[in-house]
């Protein structure tokens, strides 16, 4: 090791975690759990996570493999966000019966909607495994050993810091889950795509769900004879509320963050990656919004896909500007020459700059392959055909096969195109004209030779890129031998950090693994003289209120309930107004798969539900700004006023316990 230069260093963004910046793993809580009290929390590391006694990690599901929930009653009841409930919410729903839009509220278990393909998982331990792999003993030895434990038993090994740590996750599974409640859209999704990454925000977004167990309380698949699961632990609610500066904690499930990518990285997803996917989704989205405006059938029908393509492509748009204000490639670029400097070890930067060199084309193909070609079908079922709003679909879905043909061509500038797609736009004079072919054929016979030859050209193309890159996983931009490299690199960078007592502070890339987050309810300010509130009001719901603008259109009974102020127990004053809570901020590290995660107060009281970060901050994944990135929950005081008063279904409420 070299001379260290402390005070610049600590100045650089190495991923060495800053005031509230962190996803932690909750078996090593202890470590931190002096800082966590020393902001407000008032419970042990053994209350967060402990295989000896209930604790909260027992309250806390990876909802439907993406999404986090939380039990909040002895009964199994389950809260999470309305965007994560969507598809269970949505395939209840038809024109008719449309809970989408009117909401649903189950009056009693009878009315409780089972579920085909949606499950909720408990973490029952974690355990550091890398000796136990290193003897030689292994993965499918260790899963096998840990699934024998019990009913309904999931483990998985998962990496920490790029392999040099690998620990074993064993999950219970259950999946009888059945849906509760739900809001109406105009509340859970009020603001729609529109407000979506967006402060201020007025969003209901959540839903009820109730896990259900076989008669021993076990995992068990759907039976009407299945019943309520008596969890081993459930949040008591606090209906008191946070206000600024209070302490907050995220227990919760976030999905991926690439805080220790390399500077070449940075800039290819600033400069290249965003940019393109960013372009592309325009397009999609231009003829999805186009046809939803002038159908509501055709709304109904488009609305996850919609949904789902205008989430990541507006916060690539925010990611690529928080890059940009940070100067996030330049800081790497210095905090690397550090590195070299403090540690003497300038290959395996100089390895990862000539790896990714080599691996760009190929990931740059996948991805733009992953934006286009492979968001077609290339098949309609008969089912899907014989549905009257086929007729009403057919110039949008001929619309997305021109624009995902039209950017292929366009863009693919790094590997030889697909021998079947050059030869077919040469063939049809124009990808527009060649997509029309396709279209056609994928309509009217799916099994056609041409279309089954092209589908074996993606394949193709899609299999070497795999090969070359050496992994399947498109989540680091990176290859095989890149997460070998990065492996070194981190370890690098972890030993640098010990040698500056700074260790503790380096946390694992987010990996769809359980984490604590803290930190404390804070407004910010963006720009000079811009600062944005920690709170919105139902006020603010009723500004925004417009019949004519659908993201906009509320619930008359809310109107209504506005104009009678008839809150009762929910009603709050904020700044001398009687009112009622809605959103709020705070400082927690969060990422997509932290939707739905509980907000918890300094006693382990939940005071809302995590949905969403602001659109300034979704740069978070890549580099964590405190001074501006917020994640945005929605105030349990809301969510229980909405069951209560536009659900009329406080017999829910009743179930949970209220502080
Ligand atoms: N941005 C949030 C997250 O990444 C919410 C997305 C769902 N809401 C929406 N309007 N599309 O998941
Ligand atoms: N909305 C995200 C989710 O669904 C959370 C985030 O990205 O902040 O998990």
């Amino acid at each position: 090791m070299k001379r260290f230069l402390p005070a610049l260093l600590a100045l650089l963004s190495l991923g060495s975690a800053r005031a509230d910046e962190g996803m932690w793993l909750p078996s090593l809580i202890s470590q931190r759990i002096r800082d966590m009290r020393a902001k407000g929390f008032r419970l042990t590391a053994e209350d967060i996570y402990s295989i000896n006694k209930a604790s909260m990690k027992d309250a806390v599901v990876l909802f439907d493999g993406g999404c986090t929930g939380e039990v909040v009653s002895p009964e199994g009841l389950l809260l999470t966000n309305h965007h994560c409930g969507y598809d269970a919410i949505q395939s209840h729903s038809s024109v008719e019966n449309d809970y989408l839009t009117h909401g649903f509220w189950a009056r009693s278990r009878t009315e409780e909607l089972p579920n085909k393909r949606l499950n909720v998982k408990f973490l029952v331990r974690m355990e550091e495994v890398t000796d136990r792999l290193a003897a030689g003993e292994t993965a499918e030895e260790i899963i096998g050993r840990a699934e024998a434990e019990g009913t309904g038993y999931k483990a998985q090994i998962e990496q920490m810091y790029y392999g040099n740590q690998q620990f074993l996750f064993l999950y219970e599974q259950f999946d009888d889950v059945r849906l509760v409640a739900a809001p109406p859209s105009s509340i859970g999704k009020f603001g729609g795509d529109t407000d979506n990454w967006i402060w201020p925000r007025h969003t209901g977004d959540f839903s009820v769900f109730r896990i259900y167990a076989g008669p021993d309380n076990k995992p068990a698949a759907y039976s009407p004879d299945n019943v309520p699961y008596k969890p081993k632990k459930h949040f008591a609610i606090s209906t008191k509320g946070v206000g600024e500066g209070d302490f907050t904690m995220i227990y919760g499930f976030p999905g991926n963050t690439q805080q220790y990518i390399v500077s070449d990285v940075v800039r290819y997803i600033a400069e290249t990656s965003d940019p393109m996917k960013i372009a592309i989704r325009s397009g999609r989205l231009d003829i999805i919004s186009a046809a939803q405006e002038s159908d509501p059938a055709l709304r109904i029908h488009y609305a996850a896909k919609h949904a789902s393509i205008a989430n990541a492509w507006k916060k690539w748009q925010g990611e690529v500007l928080g890059i940009e204000r940070l100067g996030t490639y330049a800081k790497k670029l210095e905090s690397e020459r550090r590195f070299i400097e403090a540690t003497g070890d300038a290959g395996v930067l100089e390895a990862l700059r000539t790896e990714f060199a080599r691996a760009l084309p190929y990931y740059y193909t996948r991805e733009l392959l992953s934006e286009t070609l492979l968001t077609l079908a290339y098949n309609y079922t008969d089912e899907e055909k014989a549905d009257p709003i086929f007729a009403k679909r057919r110039s949008v879905e001929r619309d997305l096969y021109r624009l995902a043909f039209a950017e292929y061509a366009a863009r693919n500038t790094q590997l030889p195109m697909i021998p079947e797609v050059a030869t077919g736009i040469e063939q049809s004079g124009s990808p527009e004209a060649y997509a029309d072919h396709i279209f056609s054929l994928a309509v009217a016979d799916p099994k056609n030779k041409e279309l089954a030859a092209l589908k074996k050209g993606i394949g193709a193309l899609t299999a070497h890129i795999v090969d070359e890159l050496g992994t399947k996983s498109l989540r680091n931009f990176n290859s095989a031998r890149m997460n070998e490299l990065y492996a070194r690199y981190v370890e690098g960078l972890r030993r640098w950090a010990a040698a500056e007592k700074r260790a503790g502070a380096m946390f694992p890339d987010a990996n769809l693994t359980l984490r604590v987050a803290y930190g404390k309810v804070a407004g910010y300010e963006y720009a000079d003289g811009e600062y944005h509130k920690p709170q919105t009001t139902l006020d603010g719901i009723i500004a925004k209120d417009n019949p004519a603008i659908y993201d906009y259109d509320i619930p008359q009974a809310l109107r209504d309930l506005h104009a009678s102020k008839a809150y009762g127990r929910w009603a709050v004053e904020i700044d001398g107004r009687r009112t009622v809570p809605v959103c709020f901020l705070a400082t927690n590290h969060t990422t997509g798969g932290n939707s739905g995660s509980p907000i918890l107060n300094g006693r382990g009281e939940l005071v809302g539900i995590n949905f969403d970060r602001t659109w300034r901050s979704t740069m978070s994944d890549i580099e964590f700004d405190p001074t501006i990135c917020r994640n945005i929950a929605v105030d349990i005081r809301y969510v229980l006023m909405v069951i209560d008063r536009i659900g009329g279904a406080s017999y829910l409420i009743d179930e949970m316990p209220l502080k």
